[in-house]
């Protein structure tokens, strides 16, 4: 069991979470934007991908594409083959893990280039700029999962090679502890920020390489009473996050489950808001409020707000699930994500080992919908 900061991919493991032909991983080797280290796995050496070094890979080849070195996704004319660009090159997708012999490695070797393999790289990949940076999960309903969810997207965010600063505004300090940080209770929060003047950089805290987070604790829960008595309250959270947003690509806040100030501020602040709703009846029946209240602030803060709600905990074997599903998407259809996370044991126990769900399964449900999810609110 290891936290996030420990996270190790094997070479297959990498080659899905970058989308390449793992046999490509020694060409971007040779070409140096990707590192490996031998790790000890049981009785063996393994070639194994740190954490750091994939982010670092998913930042060279960002670089190269925005440079304009290598060619961007859908420039299928002079994209390299891939494992979703097939053609005449044997390429061996990630099925073929076990074909993955010394001789087709050579002979993949032999046929491609370090060149062709990071544009390869390149192609296989969205690497365009998020389209919001500062988002909220949000929904006065409790229990919906939100921290589960912003928990496991800023993690994926952050295997991607961005910089991400994640937010907790609930006292009950849930994000804290999923992204394992249990000291949380001695740290200054967001409390320091808004209501003593703490500068926001001091309140910050490291919890894994491009993973930053402003922690929460139960003190939280008074901030209420005297944020309310603050003058521009609504927009002192804004303030201090612009002056740390030049240092992220994505600041993302978990929100607490009420109608508070703290809330409307983060509403104020961000550009997206990502309604968590469990498919379940009750969940369904507050989204008209939560609607409504969203509608509100847009209108009273004179706000552009890309409003996106995301089926949580479905299960398509129960036709409960099934209805409220339907129901969700025939009434607010042009809000719900694509995306719909499934209920799913993985993203329990990602919460228990207070890391990502990729280490419980990277194969698994719960890994594909919260990829899926990463993607979509990154670039939609
Ligand atoms: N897709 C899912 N599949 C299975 N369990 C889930 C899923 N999403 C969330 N959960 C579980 O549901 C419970 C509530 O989730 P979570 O704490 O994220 O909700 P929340 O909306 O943040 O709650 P609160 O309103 O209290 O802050 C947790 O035990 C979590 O592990
Ligand atoms: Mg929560």
């Amino acid at each position: 069991m290891s936290s996030f900061q420990q996270v190790t991919f094997t070479p297959a493991e990498f080659a899905r979470l970058a989308r390449i032909d793992r046999n490509i991983i020694p060409l971007l080797e040779d070409s140096g934007v990707l590192s490996t280290a031998r790790q000890r796995v049981g009785n063996v050496d393994r070639k194994m991908i740190p954490l750091e070094a994939a982010q670092n890979y998913f930042r060279s080849i960002r670089q190269l594409v925005e440079s304009g070195q290598i060619g961007r996704r859908g420039d299928q004319s002079e994209a390299a083959p891939t494992s979703e660009t097939p053609s005449a090159t044997p390429t061996m997708g990630d099925g073929a893990e076990a074909a993955g012999t010394p001789m087709a490695v050579e002979s993949l070797r032999r046929e491609m280039t370090p060149a062709d393999a990071l544009v390869a790289a390149a192609t296989a990949y969205d690497f365009g700029t998020p389209k919001n940076k500062i988002q909220m999960f949000y929904n006065v309903k409790g229990g919906t999962g939100k921290s589960t969810l912003t928990a496991q997207f800023v993690m994926r965010a952050s295997m991607m090679g961005l910089r991400v600063l994640a937010v907790d505004l609930d006292g009950q300090g849930h994000l804290t502890v999923n992204l394992d940080v249990l000291e949380g209770h001695e740290l200054p929060t967001v409390y320091d920020v808004l209501i003593n003047d703490l500068p926001i950089e001091q309140a910050i805290i490291s919890v894994a390489p491009g993973l930053d987070l402003l922690p929460a604790n139960l003190g939280l829960c008074n901030i209420e009473i005297p944020l309310n008595q603050k003058p521009r309250r609504e927009y002192r959270l804004s303030e201090a996050l612009e002056k740390v947003a030049p240092h992220y690509d994505l600041i993302i806040a978990d929100t607490n489950p009420a109608a508070s100030i703290l809330n409307s501020s983060m509403l104020v602040a961000a550009q997206a808001v990502n309604v968590v709703c469990a498919t379940n009846p009750l969940s369904f029946h507050g989204m008209s409020l939560v609607m409504a209240t969203i509608e509100g602030m847009k209108r009273e803060f004179r706000r552009q707000l890309d409003v996106k709600i995301i089926p949580n905990m479905y299960d398509a074997r129960e036709v409960i699930s099934q209805e409220v599903l339907g129901e969700l998407q025939g009434q607010f259809g042009d809000f719900c994500t694509k995306a719909v996370v499934n209920r799913s044991a993985d993203l329990n126990e990602a919460t228990k080992r207070r890391s990502t769900v990729w280490e419980v399964s990277s194969k698994g449900q719960a890994a594909m919908d919260i990829d899926a999810l990463t993607e979509e609110l990154i670039y939609t």
